[in-house]
């Protein structure tokens, strides 16, 4: 999907901080080198919904990060809630009642709505400990098929995982990917991390970095870095 989306805006750093003033400061750390923010559970019980508000108003991107899991009823009213925040992007699990409801309520808002398909700390064991005859590399194939039949936007993957939704689903999802790391940079708790530059040629549409960036002594450059090399890796 991917060249036409502008390198900068294809770079969401996750405000992983534990206040709305920490917040703030690496929004504007940061200027006008990032365009995107996700703002994720723990951000929205410390008055993230107003740094949202903030954001959208000073032209940037907001990823609303809510993996919303419920009756039909229920999440459709609470995406109908979220739309009118003027945000980009939020999350629900891929369950086919669930993305149905998400889908219908986002209507034309302009709000696009993304799958979580496996939560990643899930492995084979966990699934068939809950009754579930798949592997998780199955069961994360199996949703984003289902999301795309269901009009989704599109899903959040690892970028192992990237590469096998993108030769099945095309372009016609937009792939969200999470776990990035710079060549040579620390991983803390990732566990199968990648550089930005393949997780783009592996078919991610956006990363999503939280520490890379708002933990390095100069987050301004670490960004621009991670950018520069999607510009590289897109028009490859
Ligand atoms: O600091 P780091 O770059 O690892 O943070 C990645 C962000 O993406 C965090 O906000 C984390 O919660 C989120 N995420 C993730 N892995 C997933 C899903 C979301 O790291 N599978």
């Amino acid at each position: 999907m991917t060249s036409v989306i502008p390198p900068r805006d294809r770079l969401i750093v996750g405000l992983d901080v534990p206040t709305i003033e920490d917040a703030r400061n690496i929004v504007q750390t940061l200027g006008p080198t990032v365009s995107f923010y996700k703002i994720g559970m723990q951000q929205v019980f410390a008055g993230g919904l107003e740094l949202a508000r903030e954001l959208i108003d000073q032209n940037k991107q907001v990823f609303l990060d809510m993996k919303l899991l419920d009756i039909p009823n229920t999440v459709s009213k609470a995406i109908e809630n979220i739309a009118q925040l003027g945000v980009t992007f939020t999350t629900v699990h891929a369950y086919d009642h669930v993305m149905m409801a998400a889908v219908e309520a986002r209507g034309s808002s302009g709000l696009q709505i993304l799958g979580v398909t496996v939560l990643t700390n899930m492995d084979d064991s966990d699934l068939a400990r809950m009754g579930i005859g798949m592997t998780a590399g199955e069961l994360v194939l199996t949703r984003a098929k289902t999301a795309l039949s269901l009009k989704m936007d599109g899903v959040i993957a690892s970028a192992h995982e990237a590469a096998a939704i993108h030769a099945v689903v095309g372009s016609k999802l937009k792939i969200v990917t999470p776990g990035i790391r710079l060549a040579g940079g620390d991983v803390q708790d990732q566990k199968r991390v990648m550089t930005p530059a393949l997780a783009i040629s592996a078919g991610s549409d956006y990363l999503v970095v939280a520490r890379p960036v708002i933990q390095a002594d100069d987050p301004q450059r670490a960004a621009a870095m991670i950018i520069e090399e999607i510009e590289a890796a897109a028009f490859n």
